[in-house]
């Protein structure tokens, strides 16, 4: 299949009237599957109501069918089509964090949306995205678009539009190059259908925000503890994996310098993540720096482009620097740990 991209300006007035958002839209209308920008990663977007168009989402990407879609919308009026019974914390969630990196589990109409994109589950989940492109497109084509991250399964999701031409070009009907995308890590995961909201996985918007505005939110246990079965489908599967393995190191630089130096003697070639702080001060094949520590925002930013990166470098290990799970420290962690399939090497 011929994949055609098209690169458009986020800043440009009335996105949605553009040739290329139209003839995204057209080919979205037709049941085929687009890549577009969110302010969290690349979503690769499909008619959610039609049952053709959410299986080719899943065959794309190599997804399993038990792992159910976002609904990505840009009206209120389409969350009503879709969800039933909002609590009002719910509402008060949308009111402060939509459009933006929020997502949230609701309980589902029934056949609102095809029932491939929930995976046979009694909710759904949706999000107002931010980015002017991915607005733009929703609206263009009338409808909800189920997205997941434009990613191949098991890859680190998509920041830039190359990330997601790496993984899905001949796969694909486009690509819709909108430039790197904001936070870097996908949207947080709230579920909503019970008494008390539950981050199902930690991102862009964090635990602080959301207890600011309605009081407690708990987190699910299988993303603070290993081995937990997690409630969100998705959560379970091997998630962002470099080819080389990856260990997440708790201790100095030092130590880190040794571990290098040890499997240097090996005979493999050897990276590091670390940060624009750490950057000149290690010896290895290869040293990454993702972001600055004093700005754990800029690190989400870089992650999973750093993880490709390394990919490309033909290192064989990877150790990274560990980082503080406060803040958007949460959800970095909770995807360096799976990318590093939870290999934490303590000091
Ligand atoms: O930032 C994002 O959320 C990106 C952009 C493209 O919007 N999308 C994204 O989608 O990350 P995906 O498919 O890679 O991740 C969706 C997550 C999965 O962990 C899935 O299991 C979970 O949301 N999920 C979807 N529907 C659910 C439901 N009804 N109940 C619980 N978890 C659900
Ligand atoms: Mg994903």
């Amino acid at each position: 299949m011929e994949t055609k991209q098209w690169v458009v300006d986020k800043n440009q007035h009335n996105l949605e009237s553009y040739p290329q958002i139209k003839e995204a839209a057209n080919l979205l209308q037709a049941d085929e599957v687009v890549a577009f920008p969110t302010e969290t990663v690349y979503g690769l977007g499909a008619n959610a109501l039609s049952d053709e168009a959410v299986a080719k989402i899943y065959e794309a990407k190599g997804r399993p069918s038990d792992n159910p879609l976002i609904v990505h919308i840009s009206t209120i009026g389409q969350l009503q089509q879709i969800a039933q019974d909002i609590p009002e914390q719910a509402k008060s969630l949308i009111k402060k964090f939509w459009p933006g990196p929020l997502t949230l589990v609701l309980k589902r109409k029934e056949n609102a949306v095809s029932k491939k994109v929930t995976a046979g589950l009694e909710t759904v989940a949706i999000r107002m995205p931010s980015h002017p492109v991915a607005l733009a497109l929703i609206t263009a084509s009338g409808l909800p678009l189920a997205a997941p991250s434009a990613n191949l399964s098991g890859k680190p999701s998509p920041t830039l539009a190359k990330h997601v031409a790496d993984d899905l070009t001949g796969k694909i009907a486009g690509i819709l190059d909108g430039g790197a995308t904001g936070v870097g890590l996908e949207s947080t995961v709230l579920d909503c259908s019970g008494d008390i909201p539950v981050i199902l996985r930690p991102g862009g918007v964090t635990k602080e925000q959301l207890e600011e505005v309605c009081g407690v939110v708990e987190v699910d246990r299988a993303i603070l503890e290993e081995g937990q079965a997690p409630k969100s489908p998705g959560m379970k599967y091997k998630h962002y994996a470099p080819t080389a393995p990856l260990s997440i190191v708790n201790g100095s630089m030092e130590f880190i310098q040794t571990l290098v130096k040890e499997k240097q003697h090996e005979g493999l070639k050897v990276g590091i993540l670390t940060t624009t702080e750490g950057e000149n001060k290690y010896e290895a094949d290869q040293i990454i720096a993702c972001g600055s520590r004093e700005d754990l925002e800029s690190v989400a930013n870089r992650l999973y482009d750093v993880l490709r990166l390394f990919d490309e470098s033909g290192v064989d290990v990877i150790f990274s620097e560990s980082f503080p799970s406060e803040g958007i420290g949460q959800a970095i962690m909770n995807r360096l740990t799976k990318a590093a399939g939870h290999r934490i090497i303590t000091e």
